[in-house]
């Protein structure tokens, strides 16, 4: 909901002239309700979950994808699991995509298929936690709740020039961030914290020649603005080592197998590989003639670096699977559709890249 009455003047407040720039400068977004549109709770639930871990530009496409095959909670609540894990392959987190669809089940069972409002009940639900829940409650409901991700502590930081790193600085954020927002617009609020975060309070080098806050930011003031927020330093992220085994038959099936259920990548499907340890140990799955190619492939999860060997062969007519698992030989040509984390596709590509 717009309103004209937002003023500029100095006898404005800050969320009024934050509001009053939101209305000449949000971002158009697909998940966003146009103006005097009421936003749907489905579609601002998904966008969340989705912009979780994930940037707005990369979720656009997905977020699309998804109303598209199921327009509504229940739809996707009546998907089978599979079908969600497949079309949220490429976009990282696989839990969210499992929470995602535990989440449209319950508010089908539990609450007859429309979210709650309260931003407690929303948080009983899964995936759900604090920020997701502010933000819903505030966007679809126009809840008087702060959504302080990233981009949202950043402006605070900056805004009242707060110096002590993240994530000590958290609670003192989370109070300012509350104190500022407004009783009325509480979800263009919300939102336009993002877009100042994501477009003019950037991390390296803030606009604030345009910033509809510069008379209000001590960190502006105290020139600071563009070392904020500090951050604690970070421990080192180690490297893990495996090898993925490319086997194929005659007719270029190829053999996949399910990840387990817990855990990282949790129901997803991959090339079969060694346990990611150390160091690189285990067996192949299958006896065959094994090549090694050259090169290695290379990802990065939150927690660790990521590098694989990729061994390749072809099945022999009597190649039994020698280890326990999920296996299912998948045609060449239905690789692409299948449930591949990031890290498998780039398997799957240095494979076929190599000819
Ligand atoms: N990041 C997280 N939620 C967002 C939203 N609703 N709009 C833009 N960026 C976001």
């Amino acid at each position: 909901m717009r309103s004209s009455m937002a003023r500029k003047g100095p006898e404005s407040s800050p969320a009024e002239r934050l509001l009053a720039w939101y209305d000449v400068h949000a971002r158009v977004l697909p998940w966003r309700a146009r103006p005097g549109e009421v936003a749907d709770p489905y579609r601002v639930w998904l966008s969340e979950i989705m912009l979780q871990q994930t940037t707005v530009q990369a979720v656009k496409a997905y977020f699309e994808k998804f109303v598209g095959l199921w327009p509504s909670v229940e739809a996707l609540a009546a998907a089978p699991l599979d079908d969600v894990l497949k079309a949220w392959a490429g976009l990282g987190y696989y839990a969210r995509a499992r929470n995602l669809h535990a989440c449209a089940r319950e508010v089908a069972a539990r609450f007859n298929g429309r979210f709650p409002q309260a931003e407690a009940d929303l948080r009983t639900l899964p995936g759900i936690g604090p920020y997701t829940a502010g933000a819903i409650a505030a966007i679809a409901f126009g809840g008087r709740h702060a959504a302080v991700d990233g981009n949202v502590e950043r402006v605070i930081s900056r805004l009242h020039a707060i110096e002590t790193p993240l994530p000590d600085s958290k609670p003192e954020i989370r109070a300012h961030a509350q104190a500022l927002v407004p009783e009325e617009r509480a979800g263009d609020f919300a939102q336009a914290m993002m877009d100042l975060g994501a477009t003019i309070c950037t991390p390296k080098s803030p606009n604030c020649l345009i910033c509809p806050w510069a008379g209000d930011c001590r960190g502006r003031s105290t020139g600071l603005a563009p070392s904020l927020p500090r951050k604690k330093a970070k421990k080192q992220v180690p490297t893990r080592r495996g090898t993925a085994f490319w086997i194929e038959r005659a007719d270029g099936a190829v053999l996949l197998r399910r990840r387990p259920e817990k855990g990282l990548l949790g129901g997803m499907m991959e090339v079969p590989s060694t346990a990611w340890a150390d160091e690189p140990a285990g067996e192949p799955p299958l006896k065959a003639e094994w090549r090694v190619l050259p090169g290695k492939v290379h990802h990065t999860f939150t927690h660790f670096h990521l590098e694989l060997d990729v061994w390749r062969a072809i099945a022999l007519a009597d190649g039994e699977i020698l280890e326990d698992g999920d296996y299912r030989w998948t045609a060449r040509e239905d690789l692409p559709g299948e449930a591949l984390p990031t890290v498998m596709r780039k398997v799957v590509a240095h494979v076929l890249g190599e000819g």
